[in-house]
């Protein structure tokens, strides 16, 4: 077997299959069970401007022009092999960038934060999406400006099909309106308005916590679904908060079971079968792609269940001085890290506590007949065992005098942590120290696979029911990852690269602890692959 294959992880093992990028004339229809106003071909943007709508709160968005029409805060959709040729403009009072997380791309198209767009400034963006079928997602990354703008509503979804995806809503008999992709985050909500991104020392450590939900930017969100299976791609979206998902039926009495529901996939698609839980992790970055039977239902809340987030780090970190910020306003005329020392504890709840996080109600049509779930979803095989080229091992650390950081180094644009040569198969060993917090750990264009966890205790402990310690959400692709305090974890990352041009010579990417404080906290280095 080729060992691509085996590892399954990267665009390479089906890449023959995806054929020749279409063209805009041609561009693959949404699925039909998606239906959602908001949801805009990828292929037919030909102008992407990030705006901010209220200078108050400091609330922006992303607006798609596809020409005949625009799309205000647009869900992407494109199948793999189609294509991203658009203009972003940046019509911010800061820099940004436009990041597609988890998409394979060449260094100048990973809107990574090398090379930022300036207020007022647009950048033609051109790539090919080469990922498997999966929920992906697009937000800024300017160093030192990533938590403010994604907190003011940069987030958008990204989701990308391919035979896998279109079978797999076949075989659920999806209805038009049962499919529904989801970006969950937390706001501080104060007398009914969102409060502006001002955090602090505290904020700085936890990272910045809100205290109601927001589904695709909406407060108590609901959707009307028929009933019979919902496929559900949900993201977390949140600055800093773990979400530990489940389901309950609104008629069930206190102390009534969750519903059970199949997991499909996690960040870079579907698993090779489906997995039955009642409820998952999903840490900040993270994606899940979700089968759960509305038979016989009326109405269900997505919840995220209390659990202990095991915050082990005391001590305030330093603030950190970003010389880009003098030269440009807050979002909201507020300043960051700086302000009094402990927040309204009204207007933030710990991370771990229980939040409901949306409604959905089955509405009368006729009851469809619930298919069984397929038994196989992709061809992903188990994560890889076979020989790897290399071992690599990092630390993260938490510091007062320096605060978080990976292998005791705080982040540096112009610094590269190591190179890595393109086609090597490496084994990561990280280490989260005991006295630390959960980080959720984000590789740039490269997907990997989760080989094993050790030293994971508490909440966390009782969800390692799969071999090797592992979670079930660890055994699809990934491109984030949880560690908990005091746990190690093994990874198998390719980093296979494609032959187009456009990957052409050294490749800078990223990898950070998407807690997007920590990360505007230095957490977080560059790499090479050369
Ligand atoms: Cu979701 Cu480096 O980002
Ligand atoms: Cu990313
Ligand atoms: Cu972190």
């Amino acid at each position: 077997m080729n060992r691509r294959r085996f590892l399954g992880a990267g665009f390479a093992s089906a890449a023959a299959a995806c054929g020749v990028g279409p063209t805009r004339s041609a561009v693959a229809p949404p699925p039909a069970a998606l239906a959602d106003d908001r949801v805009a071909p990828l292929a037919a943007v030909s102008r992407l401007v990030v705006e901010r709508q209220d200078p108050l709160a400091g609330r922006c968005r992303y607006v798609a022009d596809l020409g005949p029409r625009k799309v205000a805060q647009p869900i992407f959709v494109a199948r793999r092999g189609e294509s991203f040729d658009a203009v972003i403009e940046n019509a911010l009072p800061q820099p940004t960038t436009v990041h597609f997380h988890g998409l394979t791309l060449a260094e100048a198209q990973d809107g990574a934060g090398f090379d930022p767009i300036a207020p007022g400034a647009r950048k033609r963006v051109r790539f090919e999406v080469k990922n498997r079928s999966g929920l992906y997602w697009f937000h800024p990354h300017p160093h030192g400006f990533t938590a403010e703008q994604v907190y003011g509503g940069l987030a958008g979804l990204l989701v990308v099909t391919d035979d896998d995806d279109e079978a797999l809503d076949a075989a659920l008999g999806l209805a038009p309106g049962n499919r529904l992709a989801l970006a969950v985050a937390d706001a501080r909500v104060v007398g009914g308005a969102i409060r502006p991104y001002a955090p602090t020392a505290e904020d700085c450590l936890t990272g910045w916590l809100g205290n109601r939900a927001l589904v695709n930017g909406e407060l108590d969100a609901e959707r009307v679904v028929a009933p019979g299976w919902a496929r559900l791609q949900i993201l977390n979206a949140c600055n800093a908060r773990g979400l530990l998902l489940g389901f309950r039926d609104t008629a069930a009495r206190e102390g009534e079971q969750l519903i059970p529901f199949s997991l499909l996939g996690t960040d870079g698609g579907l698993l090779g079968a489906p997995r039955e839980i009642d409820r998952a992790f999903l840490y900040t970055g993270e994606r899940v792609d979700v089968a759960i039977n509305l038979a016989g239902r009326r109405a269900v809340v997505a919840v995220s269940l209390e659990f202990d987030a095991r915050h082990q780090a005391h001590g305030m970190p330093p603030r950190h001085h970003h010389p880009a910020r003098d030269r440009y306003p807050a979002l909201a005329a507020e300043a960051v890290c700086e302000s009094a020392v402990r927040s309204d504890p009204g207007d933030r709840l710990p991370d771990g506590a229980e939040l409901s996080l949306f409604t959905l109600h089955v509405g009368a049509a006729p009851a469809r007949a619930t298919p069984p779930l397929p038994s196989r979803l992709s061809g992903l095989p188990d994560a890889a065992t076979g020989p790897q080229d290399a071992m690599r091992r990092l630390r993260l650390d938490f510091d007062e005098r320096t605060g978080f950081l990976i292998d005791q180094t705080p982040y540096r644009l112009d610094e590269t942590a190591f190179s890595v040569r393109r086609g090597t198969r490496e084994t990561w060993e990280i280490r989260n120290s005991p006295i630390s917090m959960p980080h959720p750990m984000h590789l740039h264009g490269f997907g990997f696979r989760v080989l094993r966890r050790q030293g994971t205790y508490g909440a966390a402990r009782r969800f390692a029911t799969e071999s090797g310690g592992r979670f079930p959400t660890d055994l699809g692709v990934k491109d984030t990852v949880l560690l908990w305090p005091n746990e190690t974890i093994w990874l198998a990352v390719d980093f296979a690269l494609p032959e187009d041009a456009a990957f052409r010579g050294a490749q800078r990417y990223m990898f950070h602890c998407h807690n997007l404080e920590h990360e505007d906290g230095m957490m977080m280095r560059n790499f090479a692959v050369v």
